[in-house]
């Protein structure tokens, strides 16, 4: 059903690929994180294809393609992947920051002007998330650039870069509240199906 909306995994890496070439950074293994995460997991996820998740792991962020920026990434990807014809990777670049479904709900700021925003806001408004959109948000989660880890240490990463607001315990709350719920339709620990959890956590001994 999804499958002529999301590139095919060797199409999603070559635009992954070519993006790195404008704008290289820890970004891109984050990517690459993600992706993998969101497969292994979705082989356990009623309904959703491996390879369509993976695809859209690799593609979440794609639109720092674009340049060094903070919040405009997920118009800039949505904007670039819809022009390709790609509507539901498109979709996944705007929906992944949002487990609290609210344009204001972000960590950082939205770098873009007040007309991008207010269509930002309709997209998000207008938007239906599925499973897919769940995975992504909960992978983005649990992926730093240099792998797996706890989710906490993940959220704390993003708090100590981007600085928190009055959204930032309602999301925290979001996202631990979505790995319980993915825990029980894989009905398996998520950590179980990610290497490198402990080291990426706790540092090697
Ligand atoms: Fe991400």
């Amino acid at each position: 059903m999804h499958a002529p909306y999301i590139p095919a995994p060797p199409d999603a890496v070559r635009l992954l690929a070519e993006a790195e070439t404008r704008n290289s950074g820890p970004w891109v293994a984050h990517s690459r994180h993600v992706a993998a995460a969101a497969r292994a997991i979705a082989a356990y996820w009623p309904d959703l294809d491996p390879d369509a998740a993976y695809a859209l792991g690799l593609l979440h962020d794609i639109g720092r393609r674009a340049g060094v920026t903070k919040m405009r990434h997920a118009i800039d990807g949505h904007r670039y992947l819809a022009g390709l014809g790609y509507a539901d990777a498109a979709r996944i670049c705007l929906t992944h920051s949002f487990v609290v479904r609210d344009i204001r709900a972000i960590a950082g700021e939205w770098d873009c002007t007040p007309d991008e925003l207010a269509h930002a806001e309709r997209l998000l408004a207008e938007t239906t998330c599925d499973g897919y959109d769940r995975l992504i948000q909960l992978c983005d989660a649990l992926a730093l650039p240099s792998g797996y880890c706890l989710m906490e240490v993940r959220l704390v990463d993003v708090a100590l870069r981007h600085g928190v607001n009055e959204y930032t315990v309602q999301r925290w709350e979001g996202y631990l509240s979505l790995l319980r719920e993915v825990e029980e339709i894989i009905g398996r620990s998520v950590y179980s199906l990610l290497p490198g959890v402990v080291e990426n956590t706790f540092g090697r001994a």
